[in-house]
């Protein structure tokens, strides 16, 4: 046992009594976290990823599409980590519908795009909200709209106790705290986020993510919400000006050292071994985003040689290759609407981003053409199927 985090507070369920877990407030102490060593060295890398990412995102003339991309990238993966079995195909294909979602797995994870654009949007606009529980609430309240989500008091925080793992309070992993310590558990959470601190901004994120987990404040989605709260807290201390980073790749890779190390937390006060885990993963998917941002560019401009020198090159043609980084996948009655034209000039276009071997066709019903840009998409695909 390092140190001791927290206490265990004696509640009642109707069946039984259990011990919720009541963290103490952050930042470690007693003894206070040891930054030197293999923490240290992680953090010089990891940060220097961090600064490469933000460069990448500089440098790159059409920022806008890996915004798009990753922001779905990191949507997709979050989801998984619990259990969705919606693929990056699958939203886009819906996206590319232009109708309503079908299937709660996708509904779940517009509704995950929903509530990370309205918090950015707040962490960004001069009058927005700052990074508070009444953000975090009105950011869930977007997490979960839709089918599954509505019976879970979305936007608000839990009532009733919870668990996590087992059929009951009495067998799970672990009981986060009863719901009457909450307001003051939470004052103290958003505390942590704005009270001055000498600890390294990297350092407070992987610990205020724990802290999020460990409260679960909310009767469902604290995952999810916990790593969109780590983009936000990478926006708010500056680190990254774009929610470029993917992390959930690492935590859906490595999904049981990410419960495992959670828990020392809270069993052995082992606040460094998580931050190992935590600054390792930051540093792996921020050098993994810098060479799939590349690799992304590749394609599109090897793409936009071959349509050029194809004989079947229109305007129409070249301007429909231009919006494909964010219509990867595209019907007629889509390429009609982004290039508001007819449907023969439509089909026209999406014929020469064929023939320039762009654009691949993915079903064979010819009434209802679908083509995707198969290239683009291998590469943003990667790690987003499911397994087996
Ligand atoms: N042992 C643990 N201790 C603390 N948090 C955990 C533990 N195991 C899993 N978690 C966190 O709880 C999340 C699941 O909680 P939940 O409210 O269902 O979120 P979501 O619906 O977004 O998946 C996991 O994704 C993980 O972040
Ligand atoms: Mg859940």
């Amino acid at each position: 046992m390092r140190r001791v985090t927290g206490e265990f507070d004696r509640c009642a369920t109707t069946e039984e009594v259990v011990r919720a877990f009541v963290p103490y407030p952050l930042p470690p102490r007693d003894p206070p976290l040891a930054l030197d060593g293999r923490v240290g060295e992680l953090l010089v890398t990891a940060n220097a990823r961090l600064r490469e990412l933000e460069l990448a995102g500089d440098l790159v003339p059409s920022i806008e599409w890996f915004v798009y991309a990753f922001v779905r990238k990191e949507a997709i993966l979050s989801a998984q980590i619990e259990g969705t079995q919606a693929t990056l195909m699958d939203l886009l294909a819906v996206e590319a519908s232009s109708e309503a979602p079908v299937g709660a797995d996708v509904e779940e994870v517009c509704g995950y795009l929903a509530a990370v654009g309205y918090a950015w949007d707040q962490l960004v606009a001069p009058d927005g909200l700052p990074i508070s529980m009444r953000l975090l609430s009105q950011t869930h309240r977007r997490l979960l709209q839709g089918a599954r989500g509505a019976h879970k008091q979305p936007g608000e925080v839990r009532r009733s106790q919870n668990w996590i793992g087992g059929t009951r309070p009495g067998n799970a992993a672990f009981v986060p705290p009863p719901p009457h310590r909450l307001p003051e558990l939470l004052s103290e959470f958003e505390r942590a986020i704005h009270d001055d601190s000498d600890l390294p901004p990297l350092i407070r994120v992987g610990c205020l993510h724990v802290q999020f987990e460990t409260l679960h404040p909310y009767l469902d989605g604290n995952g999810r919400l916990g790593r969109l709260l780590i983009t936000l807290l990478l926006r708010h201390w500056g680190l990254l000006t774009r929610p470029l980073l993917y992390l959930s790749l690492y935590l859906k890779r490595y999904r049981s050292e990410y419960y495992r190390r959670l828990s020392a937390v809270r069993s052995d006060g082992d606040w460094e071994g998580w931050l190992e885990f935590f600054l390792e993963g930051v540093a792996q998917v921020a050098e993994e985003t810098v060479d799939t941002a590349r690799a992304l560019h590749a394609v599109v401009e090897q793409g936009r040689k071959r349509l050029l020198g194809n004989d079947d090159v229109t305007v129409l043609s070249l301007r429909l290759f231009e919006l494909l980084p964010k219509n990867p996948i595209l019907s007629v009655n889509r390429a009609m609407e982004l290039l508001s034209c007819s449907r023969p000039a439509a089909a026209k276009a999406l014929d020469a981003l064929e023939s320039a071997e762009i654009m691949f066709p993915r079903d064979h019903h010819r009434r209802n053409r679908v083509l995707v840009f198969d290239e683009y998409l291998s590469y943003l695909r990667q790690d987003t199927e499911l397994d087996g």
